[in-house]
């Protein structure tokens, strides 16, 4: 069976799974320079807000350590490292782990710690820059599934105490979009918590949205329910009103969670087109909405949701559609793919990547340092799991 590694490194080497080919096809693309990673970003041949990150902090480690980089001075090599990174923001807008990556990065090599600096000596100031880059970035790599697993937990212990779910009581829970292992380095962060639920014996059923226009839901979360034998069921978007009104029946909604690109100071977080009219719905039919969110993924320099840039994608993606032909005989041909169009080319569209949930309609935030829900003012407290960041950005200010 494939693996749903997303993301495969060494030192000097990044393969990145080629994600518009699934679920038919497993091709990895090597990734070697900051271009080739911004075009497989931009494209969103990988996508997610955890990997676009750690895909572009890796692509500029490869990049250095096969020599890229030819300045000899500290301050040149520095200037060069900070004009890749932010050459690699542009990709893509709205998910912040990127930025906070970069931000990351370009501290650390201005200031290496323990952590990134490395055992063996280099031949030059300008190179133990270069090496710390490397380190600093394979870090993220590797913290990003200590994160997600961390998640899982949490999420999975805040939504068993909500409902008293246990094995002989287990919940269901829907998702949108894909925050599995193909979004991250592995695991998961929504995905992540349905992935523990599952593992602690307290998930009943998992049901996944289609997530229009892109299909990462149909395409890849339910590639990794599948690969993975969870108890799955996939719907179209325009379906989960009709899924929520079965309050009392074996289809029972327990819980809906997400994944986020971006969750700024006040609660208000960006996610996956359609995610907003899944908030709406959970309020109204009274089913608790849960965000998963790495803090990486928390913007505190941002107030509310009026201040993200939702990233506008092209029109073709409403009006056309890409997938393996299927045969007369009803056998999915994956050698042979083909685009169709799916409406008149000429219609105007309009086709924002993502949308902005309120605070107001999200119960909890499940970040790897604890799950945040809101204080006795009805506000989501970010200090209490960010006291640095918040010392730093919001006392400062
Ligand atoms: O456009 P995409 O596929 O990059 O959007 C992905 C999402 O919206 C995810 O929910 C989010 O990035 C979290 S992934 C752990």
């Amino acid at each position: 069976m494939a693996s749903l590694q997303a993301i495969k490194y060494t030192r000097g080497r990044l393969d990145v799974l080629d994600q518009l080919r699934l679920p038919h096809e497993h091709h990895y693309d090597e990734v070697s320079t900051c271009e080739e990673a911004f075009d497989c970003i931009r494209a969103m041949r990988v996508r997610g807000a955890p990997a676009i990150a750690i895909v572009a902090a890796l692509a500029l480690a490869v990049e250095l350590d096969r020599g890229a980089c030819k300045a000899t001075g500290v301050d040149e090599t520095v200037a060069y490292i900070d004009a890749r990174l932010d050459y690699l923001k542009e990709s893509r807008p709205t998910a912040v782990d990127l930025t906070n990556a970069i931000h990351h990065l370009k501290a650390a090599v201005r200031a290496p710690s323990q952590e990134t600096t490395s055992a063996a000596p280099a031949p030059s100031p300008a190179a133990a820059v270069i090496d710390t880059f490397i380190l600093s970035a394979e870090a993220i790599l590797a913290r990003d599934l200590q994160t997600n697993l961390s998640i899982g937990e949490h999420g999975a212990m805040w939504l068993a105490q909500q409902h008293g779910a246990s094995a002989s009581k287990p919940i269901s829970v829907l998702t949108h979009c894909n925050t599995g292992s193909l979004a991250t380095s592995g695991h998961g962060t929504a995905l992540g918590i349905i992935r523990t639920l599952r593992s602690n014996d307290l998930l009943k059923h998992a049901f996944c949205t289609e997530t229009r226009p892109y299909n990462q839901g149909s395409r890849l979360t339910s590639f990794e329910l599948v690969f993975e034998g969870i108890p799955a069921t996939l719907i179209t978007d325009s379906m989960a009103a009709a899924l929520f009104r079965l309050k009392k029946t074996e289809m029972s909604i327990g819980a809906v969670i997400v994944g986020a690109d971006r969750v700024v100071r006040n609660g208000d977080t960006a996610n996956k087109i359609g995610t907003y009219q899944l908030a709406v719905l959970a309020r109204h039919h009274g089913v608790k909405f849960v965000v998963a969110a790495p803090t990486t993924s928390v913007d505190l320099e941002t107030e509310t949701g009026d201040g993200i840039q939702i990233e506008e994608r092209k029109r073709e993606e409403l009006t056309q559609i890409s997938g393996a032909v299927v045969g007369a005989d009803g056998r999915v041909d994956v050698a042979n793919t083909a685009r169709v169009a799916i409406a008149d080319q000429r219609i105007n569209v309009w086709n924002p990547a993502f949308d902005v949930t309120p605070a107001a309609l999200i119960d909890a935030i499940v970040t790897e340092k604890g799950t945040v829900v809101k204080n006795a003012e009805g506000k989501f407290d970010f200090k209490t799991v960010m006291p640095e960041r918040w010392a730093q950005i919001v006392e400062k200010q």
